[in-house]
Parts: structure tokens; sequence; C-alpha cells
């Protein structure tokens, strides 16, 4: 099946095959290509260029872009999409003056949302999460990383890992699942965390491994939460098994995670809102990619991760949603994109790349998502009419796309 995308204003994001993430400088670079054209075999980009060169070939299907832009959808790498409920009444609570940290002691935050898990069958979290990932692909994200970590008892976590394997069956965007057991520790081990600990390391990790339900595993690295020695444990045993470290370090403060994180090699290192000098020294001469989580800290009015001091010290930076019933009840990547623009002071083009090939390679996929490359699978967002790519985060507001395609096929986008 060929399809042949013609007219597009400008294709964005265009990318030779070795490039699988941009850091420092390279960041404020979108590489683009105007007047162009765009083939599509089955669910792969075939080939793509100017119009002016367009090969004549006999495509099964024509679509016209009308002048429209075009660009790789979004790669979400961090979120919590399989929850049971919401958290509004906390939400509340906050603005009459509660914090974040008050309503988690007071039986609220993760627990709160582990307790209704907890109760929810393995279909009704299903049906709940189906709706979250179709909300999400109509806003043009094309691949997503979801964690477990609402679950905080051995059955609870199975059951969210098996429902994020499902929803990976059942959808075409593409999934990735992470091990977040160490979240919050349940109120019964309140008194012996480490007793949690030896739960997560002697119980759960092999029972993950071994049902092969996950490919990443994530600590809640944080005062009050799982501590430095706590998340090394953890992350030893991860290793054991194979599972590679993405990990919630520096939310609210700065103890060595990001230290620890790069010492068992993460992938990536996540939220980042508190950063010392010596955080963003460690991050250098390392393959872990920071991410960055602005409708988090918009939502809890929390400090914004240092984007410029991250990319400026030449290295490489995400943006992800961190969609979950608790401190961002949104999945919308178009917002996160006009949030670090508005926010974190990056250009578009730097947003664009965060939100695109280095989401991708935050989640493992930079070979087939987050550029418009050759053989990469052909999900992309066809814009509505708007007058230049800088128009997507400068509208935060309105909602600027026209067509979602993923893997060559239009998705509803209602
Ligand atoms: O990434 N920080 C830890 N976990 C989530 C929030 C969890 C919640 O409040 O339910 C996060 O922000
Ligand atoms: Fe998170």
């Amino acid at each position: 099946m060929i399809t042949l995308i013609t007219n597009i204003k400008e294709l964005l994001q265009v990318r030779e095959v070795h490039v699988n993430k941009v850091s420092g400088k390279s960041m404020a670079v979108l590489p683009t290509i105007k007047n162009a054209y765009l083939i599509i075999k089955d669910d792969l980009i075939f080939d793509f260029g100017e119009i002016k060169n367009m090969p004549s070939l006999k495509a099964d299907k024509t679509m016209d872009a009308n002048n429209k832009i075009v660009l790789p959808t979004w790669c979400d790498s961090h979120t919590h999409i399989v929850y049971a409920g919401n958290r509004e009444g906390e939400f509340v609570d906050r603005i009459n003056g509660l914090t974040y940290e008050e309503i988690a002691n007071n039986g609220g935050g993760i627990i709160n949302s582990a307790k209704k898990l907890q109760e929810t069958s393995e279909d009704d979290l299903f049906d709940q999460a189906s709706k979250r990932i179709e909300e999400i692909m109509a806003l043009g994200t094309g691949a997503v990383e979801i964690k477990s970590g609402y679950g905080l008892t051995f059955e609870a976590e199975i059951k969210m890992l098996r429902v994020i394997k499902k929803l990976a069956i059942n959808y075409p965007i593409e999934i990735k699942s992470t091990f977040l057991g160490a979240h919050a520790f349940p109120a019964e081990f309140k008194d012996n965390k480490e007793a949690y600990i030896d739960l997560i390391c002697d119980k759960m990790i092999p029972a993950v491994a071994d049902e092969n339900l996950a490919e990443f595993i994530d600590v809640f690295c944080e005062t009050d939460y799982f501590t430095v020695a706590q998340t090394e444990r953890i992350l030893k045993t991860g290793k054991k098994y194979n599972l590679i470290p993405k990990i919630h370090v520096n939310q609210f403060t700065s103890i060595g995670g990001v230290q620890i994180g790069i010492k068992y090699k993460a992938l990536s290192l996540d939220h980042l809102e508190i950063m010392q000098p010596i955080d963003i020294e460690a991050l250098k001469n390392s393959n872990t990619m920071p991410v960055a989580l602005p409708s988090c800290s918009y939502f809890l009015s929390i400090p914004y991760t240092p984007a410029r001091e991250i990319i400026d010290q030449d290295l490489p930076l995400a943006l992800a949603t961190d969609f979950n019933p608790g401190s961002t009840p949104s999945g919308n990547m178009n917002f996160v994109v006009a949030t670090a623009c508005i926010k974190m002071k990056m250009t578009p083009e730097e947003a664009i790349n965060a939100a695109t090939i280095n989401g991708a390679y935050a989640m493992n996929l930079s070979t087939t998502h987050g550029s418009i490359t050759k053989g990469k699978k052909a999900n992309l967002i066809i814009t509505k009419e708007i007058p230049s790519y800088n128009y997507i985060p400068y509208a935060f507001g309105s909602n600027l796309i026209d067509i979602v395609m993923i893997n060559g096929k239009i998705i509803d986008t209602v």
C-alpha cells in the first residue's frame, strides 16, 4: 500500500538514520524541507523531498496536505496513564492551601490512587486507560511510555503491568512499559521500609522479568520516598534482570539521585526541577537523557526544570507529560511543548526536538520513531493551516492538529 502526501508547506524534523538524539546547540536546529512530498509504504516512511523532485509513481492513495505543515508524532517518554479514578478533591485541597506533601502525609497522593487501583478490576482499568490512550493519540502522540506504581502490592503491580501489555496489543501507538513498584511506601510498611524493598527485589522484580512485563525500572528517589541507598538496591536488582533504569529524581530535592542514576547507566533521568551544579556536571559524559515535565511544574506550581542551564551545558533534553492523576492530569504534548517555550525559555526548535527525537531516545525508540527518516514508522501530525511552526507553541490553547497518522493509517481525531 503506497500513500503519497503532496503539497506539504513544510516537512519538519527531517533526519538521517544515524541521528538518535540531539544535544546542546544542535537542539536549536530543526531540519526541514519546504514545499515537500512524502511517500508512505505500508506502515513506514518510504521517501520524501522537495515537490519539484517528486518521482512519478502510482500511489494507491494520494493526500493533498493543502499547504499545511507535517511533523513526526510526539514521543511521550514518561507517563502513568494506567490509573483508577481521579484526584480532583486533592486539587481543590491544594487550591485551599494544602501542599502536595501535606496531602500525601494525610494518606492522599500516590497511596490514595493505589487504594483505588487495588479495588479496580483489570478490565475496568483497561477501559479507563483506553480512553486516555485514545485521547493522547488524537492529540498527536505516536509513542508512549507507561509506568506501574499505583498498585504497591504484588498483585496490583502485576495487574497494572498486564493492563499496559494489553494496551500495547490493542492500540497502534507504540507503548513501552516500566516497573515502578518503588513509587511510594504502602501504609503497612511505614515502620519497616526495608521489608517493602525486599518485596520489590525478591518477589516483584523476578515476576516482572519472568512474565516479560517491563523493559524499564523506575524509582521515586526523593526525600520522604525512596532514599539513594534504597534506589541503588532496586536498580542493582533490576540490572540482574535486564531492566534498564529510567528514574524519578530531583523533583523536590537534590539528594544524589542523578549520580546513582548515572552510575547504573539510566536511559533517562526525569523531573530534575531542583538541580545543583554537581547534578548538571554528573549528566555530562553520560548517555543518559534528562527529561523535563513542564506540565507537572505548571499543575503543582513548583519550579520548572532549568532547561537553559542543561542545554547550554551541551546536554540533550527531552520533554514528556508525566500524565498521572496527582501531579499532571493531562497527556497533552502540545501543551508541554508550548509550556517549555513559554516558561522554560526553550526555542520552538529545541522544544520540538525534545518532544520528538529526544523523547524517542528516552524510551529506546529512536531507530523507529521521533523523526522523518526513511524506514521509520509513518507516524505523522498534519497541522491545520498555520503560518509557521512557531505558531504551535505560540497558540498554546488551540488545537492545531488536523490529521494524525500512526503506522501509515489516519486515526480518529474527534
Ligand atoms: O511523576 N513524582 C512521583 N510520581 C508522579 C506523581 C504521582 C502522584 O501524585 O500520583 C510524578 O509526578
Ligand atoms: Fe512521573
